[in-house]
């Protein structure tokens, strides 16, 4: 047995008479947290694409209560999952997530300016909306007002209208399945062809399941958050389960306020 608090095998020892991180009351800057949830460095072979989700939920397993997942968030939560986003080149997001959480653009922070250019990543990250209806309001700001054009990952036989629509919004159709359905990897594989290979995926739950089932989830940032919701909410990854649980390690965890911020890579 190890004790887990404060956690960590990459995050930063305490300065003496700092107290311990999470313990000692003390804001995390934005440059430490992009450091504890940096991307692996690219191998000898150069980059590989690398899929992170991250993800909220309550101790009871609720992914969202009254349809979103605001009222189960916090602030150092939404400190960390605006630095994910800071440090990826694409975000990927079920478009049922796009409709219910009335998705924005991906915005650029002077924050972090500096190290996306250094890493020649453009201002903002593009979000990659995942859709076989393509049923989407292609009126708003996500699709004509963004930094980096966004996305759509979906199948081949999508409906021409709805294609040539997101098109003409200013949004990047990719085809990334055979039928009417997106195939995970070939997700992947399509983005990665465009230069991404920090992948973020901000789920829903529809889409998650899919990535873990096909085995293309490197990692979880999964915040486990301090409340109980009771009903029946979806978890964090649904649709069919798999046949042999997979096995993830846990990499690093942070403290704030009763909210759990969990790192887990695939074993
Ligand atoms: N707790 C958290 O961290 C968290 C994170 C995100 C979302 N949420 C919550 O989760 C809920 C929404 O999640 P959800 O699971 O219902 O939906 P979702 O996964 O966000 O989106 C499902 C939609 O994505 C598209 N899609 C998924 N897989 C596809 C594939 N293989 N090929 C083509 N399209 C595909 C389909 O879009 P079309 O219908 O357009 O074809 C499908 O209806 C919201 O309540 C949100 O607040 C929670």
């Amino acid at each position: 047995m190890r004790r887990l608090f404060p956690v960590t095998d990459e995050t930063a020892a305490p300065a003496p008479g700092e107290g311990a991180v999470g313990g000692d009351g003390r804001e995390w800057g934005l440059e430490e947290l992009a450091a504890a949830y940096a991307y692996p460095e690219p191998g000898p072979g150069g980059p590989r694409p690398w899929l992170r989700a991250n993800m909220v939920s309550t101790l009871d397993g609720a992914a969202q209560h009254d349809g979103r997942s605001q009222p189960i968030s916090s602030a150092a939560d939404m400190r960390i999952f605006g630095t994910l986003r800071a440090l990826a080149d694409v975000v990927v997001v079920g478009a049922e997530t796009v409709r219910q959480e009335g998705y924005r653009p991906a915005r650029a922070r002077a924050e972090f300016a500096a190290s996306r250019e250094a890493a020649g990543q453009a201002p903002a990250p593009a979000i990659a909306v995942v859709t076989a209806g393509l049923d989407l309001d292609f009126s708003l700001p996500l699709f004509t007002s963004p930094l980096v054009p966004t996305l759509i990952l979906t199948g081949a036989s999508a409906a021409p209208d709805r294609v040539a629509a997101a098109e003409k919004a200013g949004a990047r159709v990719l085809t990334a399945g055979e039928g009417i359905g997106v195939d995970p990897a070939r997700a992947v594989r399509a983005l990665a062809d465009l230069g991404h290979t920090r992948l973020l995926t901000e789920g829903g739950p529809r889409l998650l399941g899919q990535l873990v089932a096909a085995g293309v989830l490197d990692e979880l940032c999964l915040t486990v958050s301090p409340m109980l919701t009771a009903g029946d909410a979806q978890r964090i990854a649904g649709g069919p389960a798999v046949t042999v649980p997979r096995r993830f390690r846990l990499v690093s965890m942070l403290e704030e306020d009763g909210f759990l911020f969990t790192r887990y890579g695939r074993s």
